[in-house]
C-alpha cells in the first residue's frame, strides 16, 4: 500500500466530496417534492392521475438508474433543454443538471411509495373527524393528514438521503467530477489503481455514517417532543 499520492492529490477528494454532497442535496429536495406529488396522485380519486403515478413508479423502479441517467443525459438536449455552463460550480453544469434530474426522477419513485405508506398509515378516524367538521377532502389532507404523515416518514427520508449519496457515484459515468470520478482521475494520474479507491470508500463511509448519526439524534429529539 502506498498513499504517497495524497499530499499532491488530496484536493481532488475534497472537491469531489463537495460535488457529491451538493448533488445529493439538490436531488433529495427535488425528489421529495416530486415524490409527495406522485404519492398524492397515486391516492387520488381521479383515475388518470392514479394510472400516471402508478406507471411512473413501476417504470422507474423497474429500470436501472444507469439507463435512466443516460436517457436524460442524451435525451434532454434532444428535447431542447440545455443548460449553460456555470464555472463556479467546479464541474460541468449541463452534466450536473442531467445527473440531478435523473437522480431526482429516480428517487421520487421511491419517495412516493414511502409517502403513500405514511399517508395510509394515518388512522382513518383523522380524515373522518376532519370531514365531519366540514373540511373538504383536500383541506383535510393538507392540514390534518400530511403534517402527521411527513413526521412519520422523516426517518425514511433521511435514509433516502444516504442512499442517494451512495447511488450518486453512478453519475461519474457522464463526467460529473464528483467523488467517484475524481478518484478515477487520481487513479490514472498516480498510477495507483487500488489505494485511491480505499480513500473514496472511507470518505463515503464518513459522510453516510455522520449523516446517519445526525438523523438518529434528530429522530430521538422528535420522539421526546411528542
Ligand atoms: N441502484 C438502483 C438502480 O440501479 C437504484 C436504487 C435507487 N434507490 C433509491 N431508494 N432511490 O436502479
Amino acid at each position: 500500500m502506498d498513499f504517497s499520492f495524497l499530499p499532491k492529490y488530496y484536493m481532488f477528494f475534497i472537491n469531489g466530496a463537495k460535488v457529491t454532497i451538493l448533488l445529493s442535496i439538490f436531488t433529495v429536495v427535488l425528489g421529495v417534492i416530486l415524490g409527495i406529488v406522485l404519492a398524492l396522485m397515486r391516492l387520488s380519486r381521479i383515475g388518470i392521475l392514479r394510472v400516471f403515478a402508478t406507471s411512473y413508479i413501476e417504470f422507474i423502479r423497474g429500470t436501472p438508474l444507469l439507463v435512466q441517467l443516460f436517457l436524460f443525459y442524451y435525451g434532454l438536449p434532444k428535447l431542447g433543454i440545455e443548460f449553460p455552463d456555470v464555472p463556479a460550480l467546479g464541474t460541468a453544469f449541463p452534466e450536473f443538471m442531467a445527473g440531478v434530474i435523473a437522480l431526482s426522477v429516480n428517487s421520487a419513485a421511491y419517495v412516493a411509495e414511502t409517502f403513500r405508506a405514511g399517508i395510509q398509515g394515518i388512522d382513518k378516524g383523522q380524515m373522518e373527524a376532519a370531514r365531519s367538521l366540514g373540511m373538504p377532502h383536500s383541506m383535510a389532507m393538507r392540514h390534518i393528514i400530511l403534517p402527521q404523515a411527513i413526521r412519520n416518514v422523516l426517518p425514511a427520508l433521511g435514509n433516502e438521503f444516504i442512499v442517494i449519496i451512495k447511488e450518486s457515484s453512478i453519475v461519474s459515468v457522464i463526467g460529473i467530477s464528483e467523488l467517484m470520478y475524481n478518484a478515477d482521475t487520481v487513479r490514472g494520474n498516480s498510477f495507483r489503481p487500488f489505494e485511491p479507491l480505499i480513500v473514496v470508500a472511507v470518505i463515503y463511509f464518513v459522510i453516510t455514517f455522520t449523516l446517519s448519526k445526525l438523523l438518529g439524534v434528530a429522530e430521538r429529539r422528535m420522539k421526546n417532543s411528542d
